[in-house]
């Protein structure tokens, strides 16, 4: 286990919205470089890039054309390694983006797989033996390729799903088994493409949909067994490097895949969603004023996938992703202020997507860019000052606009404003720095202050009070100490706790 990751705090960026220093309307790396002071000053100190790869941008980089080669748009691979190296310089980690499920449809093993004509790739994907084939189960393209088969997706039509086996064999006569030559061909393919980035300074990756590889595997037993043998590889030839699993569910990933992290997010209705974004626009969610949430269905299903791998890897908390509405869509800059609070004290490896230390909005109704659709609104371009393009862009034509509100946050606005979300995040970062007990893999002690849904939790010699309600809240306490810090109007003295509105406390027993 890289030690690292235990006091690691991550920053996602979204390359094609960051910074662009070439005026082509679209971030670069140039501009990842220029902007990392920007991500230590935030006190991140790595990074998840999304995909940088060559692409038809069918979905946004997710359709890579070739693994090996940065998209011209943003740089050259000597750039990456660059900002590799420049980012080490700094104390910055960079994971770069790994989509080991699926390929574009422009990649050339799969042009070479769609060929009548038998070759070396021809099961690198998954083809029924004829067109007239196409079981209602899978999701298939059919007729249009020369040859003669269907072929099956990953996620969008133009990504052909990576052929790792069937753990469960229904029609044999298309259907490989895992332990087929062509199907662990694949599995050395994705080693390889690792190897190649990692033997060039990547620091590890984050995994696209990592329990997408084998089918009919409904268990995850057989993707599980060839994620151990990337851990394996990872552990004898790269061991200071990390893998971050998009599997949301962490006692399959961690425990039996052999990831370092595991994501804990977006199934509605799991854990994650009733924290932020349960309901209608978030109205049951923990954190909303209306204090109708409820926490002990999120800690009967955290707690468990807690303990389970605590003592294998992290759960990862995010403030948001490239996929999903920001907390800006959902809730007011309060409760933003006490999600970050949440965020950045609990265990685990924190997320901090580019844009949410300053509050950027969502933007609805934008025309779906690169396959984004209803995402498109969370991956607009990072806001950096006032002027043209808040600073993203001197072009004339950004690729997506910038948010053109009188108010829109930017990083200027932001910095010097004390009560910005900036200023919170940036303080809670530093604490969860400076004191060990808010580490990966400091303790946790989850304890439900009350009803009313005003809650706490101790970590060590440090305890969490939250009161996200807009009710008044106040309760006889056990620890008694010193505040390090607080958002809102709260107190603690002669073991009473009292909480204004939709306040936090952090105390050192
Ligand atoms: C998950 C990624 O986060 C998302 O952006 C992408 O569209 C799909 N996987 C498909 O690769």
């Amino acid at each position: 286990m890289p030690n690292w990751l235990n006091d690691a705090v991550f920053y996602e960026i979204y390359p094609q919205s960051f910074y662009d220093t070439n005026g082509d309307g679209i971030g670069d790396i140039e501009g990842i470089i220029e902007k990392l002071d920007y991500v230590k000053d935030l006190g991140c100190n790595a990074i998840w890039l999304n995909p940088i790869f060559d692409s038809p941008f069918m979905d946004a980089g997710y359709d890579v054309r070739d693994y090996k080669k940065v998209a011209p748009r943003y740089g050259t691979n000597e750039d990456l390694v660059r900002l590799f190296e420049i980012a080490h310089a700094k104390g910055i980690k960079i994971l770069l983006d790994l989509v080991p499920g699926h390929t574009s449809d422009q990649h050339p093993w799969f042009l070479e797989a769609k060929k009548a004509e038998k070759n070396e790739f021809s099961d690198r994907y998954i083809f029924t033996k004829s067109v007239w084939d196409a079981p209602p189960e899978y999701r298939m393209i059919c007729g249009i390729c020369e040859r003669d088969g269907n072929y099956m997706t990953n996620f969008f039509s133009r990504q052909p799903a990576l052929n790792f086996g069937f753990h469960e064999i229904t029609h044999p006569e298309w259907q490989l088994s895992t332990d087929d030559p062509a199907c662990q061909a694949t599995a050395e393919a994705m080693k390889d493409v690792m190897r190649f980035w990692m033997d060039k300074g990547a620091d590890g990756f984050r995994v696209d949909m990592a329990d997408s590889l084998v089918k009919n595997d409904d268990e995850k037993i057989a993707t599980a067994r060839i994620w151990r043998g990337i851990r394996e590889m990872m552990d004898k030839e790269y061991p200071e490097c990390a893998l971050v699993a998009e599997w949301c569910h962490p006692e399959r990933a961690i425990n039996n895949s052999g990831f370092h992290m595991d994501f804990y997010l977006d199934h509605e209705g799991n854990g994650y969603s009733r924290l932020f974004r349960y309901g209608n626009f978030g109205d049951k969610s923990i954190f909303h004023p209306n204090g109708q949430g409820n926490l002990k269905a999120f800690t009967d299903e955290y707690l468990p996938n807690y303990y389970l791998t605590q003592e294998n890897g992290y759960i990862c908390f995010m403030t948001d992703n490239h996929d999903i509405p920001r907390v800006t869509a959902y809730h007011d800059t309060q409760t933003i202020k006490l999600i970050n609070a949440f965020i950045f004290t609990m265990p685990g490896v924190p997320f901090l997507y580019y844009g949410d230390e300053i509050g950027m909005r969502y933007l609805k109704g934008l025309v779906s860019k690169e396959g984004a659709y209803s995402r498109t609104g969370s991956r607009t371009p990072m806001q950096w000052c006032a002027g043209k393009n808040l600073g993203f862009s001197t072009s004339d034509n950004p690729y997506l606009p910038v948010d053109s509100s009188d108010d829109a946050p930017t990083v200027e606005n932001q910095k010097d404003d004390p009560n910005s979300i900036y200023r919170v995040v940036t303080d809670l970062i530093a604490l969860r720095h400076q004191y060990a007990d808010l580490h990966g893999n400091g303790e946790l002690e989850f304890m439900t202050v009350s009803d009313h849904l005003a809650f706490a939790y101790r970590r060590g010699s440090l305890v969490m009070y939250f009161n996200p309600t807009a009710a008044y809240f106040e309760t006889e306490t056990r620890f008694n100490g010193d505040v390090i810090y607080q958002i809102g109007q709260a107190e603690i003295s002669n073991g009473k706790i009292q909480m204004q509105p939709q306040s936090f406390l952090l105390l050192q027993t």
